[in-house]
């Protein structure tokens, strides 16, 4: 759909156009004629003659033309008449600013829906309700209440806050900050994230697409979208609030690792999406992208006036592991003849507290000619000499030179270099109030440049035994189990290529003993019970039996005393399995997240899980790369690939296990939550053995 007579309508109708300063109505109206709208208005209020010095109409079909976009600002209960009017005279396109639906109770609820109702029937598409409107400066459109238009740029930001939005505008008014549009888009009754999302991926004159939403309205989709968008143009999104979802239930390991936070996390990995924890990060990031090229590599030069700065910007750069760029031997020449002698012709190249624009233009010049150089970073001082404004245009005309090069300014201080940075921002670069931030910058367009470049994602398939699993599953569900014990589980697992420990179910300590001498000492007992899930709770595991005799005891002791503890369960007998000892023990797991599906989990096992959390997550389906991802992200992905005396373990081989893991998850949506713990992984050349599993499944 195209959302043209949102962003560039001949004319807009403001029905509830008040004549009172002050009221909403009013505001909107007086905004969009200051706004220099190029269109026709047509204020709507059946006891005005006129608002603003515009005439003004009782009622939408009085308008001498059909309006192209109508905005509704009268109280809730009447929004309903508004649009059957709308309805009537076949308009397409309806901003709701007023507030009272959904987000105000069940009487809002059924109001909204109604309203949803009658757009449905019109073919009318919706922004809101309870919003501040749609600004396109370039359109000079402002059908807002957030006050005056900002000016035009390259950043399309989508808020699902009208109070955050109005802070945002006032910020970016103060800081030179240019739109192509701003939508807010509140209760997305119809229109949603997404919509605006598509929409500015088409829209030309949006480079970068911003926004804070505090849900996301179809997971699915937003992931598939936003991946494909996010190879041409740059999200960068404000997340806050949770949807509960991480609240429910977790019955395995995975579940309770995860919830809202992560899956959101996860997501915005997945679809390129980059993450800003606040508005200032968000408008650090957004200037970049919006005026300066991505950097082709993580080499950083800085120029400075000041040691001191110069210094703080080399540490971030260390810090944030980009690279320090090393200028050619032919630079520092050219650098040599230009500055004076008392001057580091290094990076970072100091140009000295005196420096004048001059200085500053010849170093920058030949700093981005320089093949060793992505990114430069200017850093000014305001000492007694310094000319901030001449500075900033010797600066905004060095970087034209180099446009394929980009270029970061950092004026240090507040009143001294304010005219500086307006010239800096209005000439495309992008002013940073402190050397970290301008390089925690450059490291987020890296990570985008690195993620937009990675190969196209391929998913092996491994052949697998598909019915095998189904069967299982079924079979559970239709008897109304949500729970799959161990051995069913474990054959799942085989079906899907895991190898998982021997052994057979005893009903009595004679076979237990006979199965423990043929599997070989030491052997595991664990009580075998479809009702029984968490064995070790009730004693039903013991581990390390090296005798005919110790197999013996601990049947005799798990029968004795488990059906006392637990009377109701039926009890099949005891598994008598082989004891993996060689390896490490890892976890792989993995919960279904209501909006965006399965979650996959990695982690080193016991207590690195269960008190350090150090886990890693990724939306399945998953690539081989992004497997040994995980794997890299734990902290404990040292000791996994051996530290010191100790031997590592088959890395690829746990990234194999995730993959088949991420199979078995894609393709049986009825699985809710699984742990493969542990999964025993050795060194390479010894095959992983998935001692046990949980897996928990409900129907679709
Ligand atoms: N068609 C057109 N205009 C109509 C009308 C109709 N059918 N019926 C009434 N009007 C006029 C009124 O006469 C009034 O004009 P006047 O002031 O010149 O008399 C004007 O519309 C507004 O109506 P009023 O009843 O005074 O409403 P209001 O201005 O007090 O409140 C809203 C209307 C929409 C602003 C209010 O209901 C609301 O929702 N406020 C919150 C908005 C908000 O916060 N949105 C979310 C931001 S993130």
């Amino acid at each position: 759909m195209s959302m043209e007579s949102f962003f560039n309508p001949k004319s807009v109708a403001v029905v509830g156009a008040s004549r009172q300063k002050g009221k909403t109505g009013y505001e909107i109206l007086a905004a969009l004629v200051r706004g220099g709208f190029a269109g026709q208005i047509f204020p709507i209020n059946p006891k005005a003659p006129e608002v603003e010095g515009l005439p003004c109409y009782p009622d939408l079909k009085s308008t001498p033309v059909k309006p192209e976009l109508v905005v509704i600002v009268v109280p809730a209960p009447m929004v309903p008449g508004v649009m059957e009017e709308c309805v009537e005279l076949g308009v397409k396109s309806v901003v709701i600013i007023t507030a009272g639906f959904k987000e105000a109770g069940e009487e809002g609820r059924k109001l909204e829906q109604t309203v949803v109702e009658i757009a449905r029937r019109g073919g009318i598409r919706v922004v809101g309700p309870n919003c501040l409107g749609v600004m396109v400066p370039i359109n000079k459109l402002n059908a807002s209440f957030g006050g005056d238009l900002p000016g035009p740029g390259g950043i399309g930001y989508i808020s699902q806050s009208g109070a955050l939005l109005a802070a945002i505008l006032d910020l970016a008014r103060a800081n030179e900050m240019g739109f192509s549009m701003l939508i807010s888009i509140g209760n997305k009754a119809d229109l949603n994230e997404l919509d605006f999302i598509d929409a500015m991926a088409e829209h030309e004159g949006t480079k970068v697409i911003a926004g804070y939403l505090e849900n996301i309205t179809d997971g699915d989709q937003f992931v598939l979208h936003a991946e494909r968008i996010s190879r041409q143009k740059p999200i960068l999104l404000m997340k806050s609030g949770g949807t509960g979802a991480g609240a429910k239930a977790a019955s395995s390991h995975t579940g309770s690792l995860t919830g809202d936070e992560v899956a959101y996390e996860v997501v915005f990995e997945r679809a390129g999406v980059i993450r800003c924890d606040s508005i200032r990060t968000q408008f650090d990031y957004a200037q970049a992208f919006a005026m300066q090229p991505l950097p082709k590599g993580p080499r950083v030069a800085v120029i400075t006036n000041a040691g001191g700065p110069g210094i703080m910007a080399a540490d971030a750069i260390e810090k944030a592991g980009l690279t320090f760029a090393k200028l050619t031997d032919a630079s520092q020449e050219r650098l040599a003849k230009c500055l004076p002698p008392s001057a580091n012709i290094h990076n970072p190249v100091d140009v000295l507290g005196d420096a004048l624009a001059d200085r500053y233009q010849q170093a920058l010049e030949i700093v981005l000619a320089d093949e060793g150089v992505d990114t430069a970073i200017v850093l000014l001082t305001p000492q007694a000499m310094s000319d901030d404004k001449g500075t900033a245009q010797a600066v905004v005309d060095a970087a034209r030179v180099h446009p394929d090069k980009c270029v970061l300014g950092c004026f240090l201080g507040a009143a001294k270099v304010a005219a500086g940075v307006k010239i800096l921002r209005t000439g495309g670069i992008p002013q940073y109030d402190s050397p970290e931030a301008a390089v925690e910058t450059i490291q987020v367009m890296c990570h985008y440049a690195a993620w937009k470049n990675r190969p196209k994602r391929v998913v092996k398939l491994f052949p697998v035994n598909r019915r095998k699993a189904e069967r299982i599953i079924d079979r559970h569900l239709r008897r109304g189990l949500r729970e799959i014990g161990e051995m069913d589980s474990k054959e799942i697992l085989e079906a899907y290529g895991f190898v998982t420990p021997r052994g057979s179910v005893a009903t009595t300590a004679q076979q237990a003993v006979n199965i423990a001498d043929q599997l070989g000492y030491p052997v595991v007992l664990k009580i075998w019970s479809p009702d029984i899930i968490h064995k070790s709770d009730v004693g039903g595991v013991r581990v390390g039996l090296t005798s005919a005799r110790d197999v013996t005891d601990a049947f005799d002791l798990m029968m004795y005393r488990i059906p006392r503890k637990m009377p109701n369960a039926d009890i099949l007998g005891v598994l008598v399995q082989e004891m993996c000892t060689r390896g490490k023990e890892v976890i792989l797991g993995m919960s279904r997240d209501p909006h965006f599906g399965p979650l996959l989990m990695f982690g080193m096992g016991g207590i690195m899980v269960e008190v350090l959390k150090d886990v890693a997550f990724h939306l399945a389906p998953i690539t081989a790369q992004e497997a040994k991802e995980m794997l890299v992200k734990t902290k404990t992905y040292q000791i996994l690939k051996g530290v010191r005396s100790q031997e590592g373990v088959d890395v690829d081989a746990i990234a194999e296990g995730l993959q088949r893991l991420s199979q078995l998850v894609t393709e049986f949506p009825q699985i809710q939550e699984m742990d493969v713990n542990p999964f025993m992984v050795g060194p390479e050349g010894v095959t992983p053995v998935a001692v046990d599993a949980r897996i928990s499944v409900e129907g679709m």
